[in-house]
């Protein structure tokens, strides 16, 4: 499963990537406005930081106006994925600019009917927002689960599902267990990854019986 951490924090995103296990950066317009920079600018600065794929959102809703944006946006580097919602205009736009190979992220999706028309409109990824369906009480696993068996029926969709709207690692695990491709997570997901108590407890343990040998690895070269 890839990695991806959802924010427009470049701080954030240079700390995670110096790990090794980021594979790319998801944005939307909200992450932006907390941002407060240049959105281009910044696009490029995250393409400088992260080799994989990045998304950019357009801002328009109607579709010409959204095929020019998105055209744009895929000037700023090589690794942009333009993201579109799901809509008939998104939809209509993702067709050509993945004919003219450019990827797309076809966001907002809530349904495993929206993930069908974004596998044929030829997008790279689909994000399914897992969160925001438990907000409102229905099961964004469950959805995650449909849009993996669809897709696995039709080999010729080279669609990844996209995990989106993360609140908790059970959201990453559960996902990984149904063979979603990516996971797009905020910084705090990622970090929560990282623990378990017994880890902590362990490691005390082994730093407090090592102090007990008198010995330094390093001298001993
Ligand atoms: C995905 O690309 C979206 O930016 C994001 O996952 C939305 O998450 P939220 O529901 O926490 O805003």
């Amino acid at each position: 499963m890839k990695f991806f951490v959802d924010t427009a924090d470049i701080a954030e995103i240079r700390d995670l990537a110096a790990t090794g296990l980021l594979d790319g950066v998801t944005t939307n317009p909200s992450l932006v406005a907390k941002a407060g920079r240049n959105f281009v600018e910044l696009v490029a600065e995250i393409c400088d930081v992260v080799s994989g794929p990045v998304s950019a959102e357009v801002a328009s809703t109607e579709f010409e106006p959204m095929l020019k944006e998105g055209r744009y946006l895929a000037t700023i580097a090589p690794n942009v994925a333009v993201k579109v919602p799901l809509t008939p205009a998104g939809l209509k736009t993702c067709r050509i600019l993945a004919n003219e190979g450019t990827m797309v992220n076809v966001t907002l999706c809530f349904s495993a009917a929206q993930a069908i028309l974004a596998a044929k409109a030829g997008a790279a990824f689909v994000s399914p927002f897992v969160g925001r369906l438990d907000d409102i009480g229905q099961n964004g696993l469950a959805l995650i689960e449909e849009i993996c068996t669809i897709y696995a029926a039709y080999p010729h969709f080279t669609t990844e599902v996209l995990v989106a709207s993360v609140r908790n690692p059970t959201h990453v695990v559960e996902s990984a267990k149904m063979g979603a491709h990516v996971a797009t997570m905020p910084p705090s997901v990622i970090r929560q990854l990282f623990n378990h108590p017994l880890t902590d407890k362990g490691l005390s343990q082994f730093v407090a019986d090592w102090a007990k040998t008198g010995q330094n690895i390093l001298d001993q070269k």
